[in-house]
């Protein structure tokens, strides 16, 4: 692990020392929160897994929500912040369990085969895009042959759009978007490397939010994503 890696891990386990087992740990927007949940448990009942591994699950907030929305489905969730995965460990279900695992350390993440591999911006806190290529190719190597990759993961085209839509309403650009510790994907790059379907499930919440008021983000999560804007995105590879 390099220095940069290291100080990322830190971040995290700083962050879960902080906030427990609070959502915010991992997400200080409750609403995308929301959002992020619902979209990804839409992925999910359409697929009818049986086996689900959450790579960077933090405090696994949202692999509880999945779990508990999905009772006949075994989830695991991994992550490398050990102080993420304690706190993660003190609610139990009986169809999730949690472990400490490095999505760039192959030999550490349980072998599968799984029907869906999901992150939820996890895979943008690799700071090289060949990181971020080997870890993807990590959890390909561990789907089911008809398997499914979801990676909800920020994308750098998705906050430039944000930022010239802002414009045109005579808005300043929000900076800092994408921290320190953060690099958004590229959509072409990961179309064209792993033939990834771009979906903008965050479009409506996004555009209401971040160009007319955050105010409006309480019923914006609820409305169905139309258009393609926003910068979290989902990102399918396989089927
Ligand atoms: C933004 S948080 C998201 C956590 C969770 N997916 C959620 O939605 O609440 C990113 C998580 O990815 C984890 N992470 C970052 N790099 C990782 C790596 N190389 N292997 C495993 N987990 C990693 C961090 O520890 C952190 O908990």
């Amino acid at each position: 692990m390099n220095s940069t890696t290291q100080e990322i891990r830190n971040f995290w386990n700083d962050r879960a020392d902080t906030f427990g087992s609070n959502s915010k740990a991992t997400l200080g927007d409750t609403a995308l929160r929301q959002l992020e949940i619902s979209a990804m448990l839409r992925e999910l009942r359409t697929r009818r897994p049986a086996d689900v591994l959450d790579v960077g699950c933090g405090n696994g907030f949202s692999t509880r929500h999945a779990a508990h929305a999905l009772p006949r489905c075994k989830f695991i969730g991994v992550d490398y912040s050990p102080a993420m995965i304690h706190n993660a460990s003190t609610e139990s279900l009986t169809n999730v369990h949690f472990d400490v695992a490095d999505v760039l350390d192959a030999a550490t993440l349980p072998t599968g085969p799984f029907d869906v591999i999901y992150t939820q911006r996890c895979i943008q806190n690799l700071p090289q895009w060949p990181q971020q290529i080997e870890a993807i190719n990590n959890l390909r190597a561990r789907l089911r042959p008809d398997g499914s990759l979801l990676l909800m993961e920020c994308s750098r085209d998705g906050v430039e759009q944000l930022n010239r839509c802002r414009r045109r309403f005579a808005r300043q650009p929000i900076e800092n978007i994408e921290p320190w510790h953060n690099n958004f994907l590229c959509d072409q790059h990961m179309v064209d490397t792993f033939d990834a379907t771009v979906t903008c499930f965050s479009s409506t919440y996004m555009f209401l939010t971040k160009i007319l008021h955050p105010r409006l983000s309480r019923i914006a999560w609820r409305l169905p994503a139309i258009g393609r804007f926003g910068y979290d995105r989902l990102y399918t590879i396989g089927t």
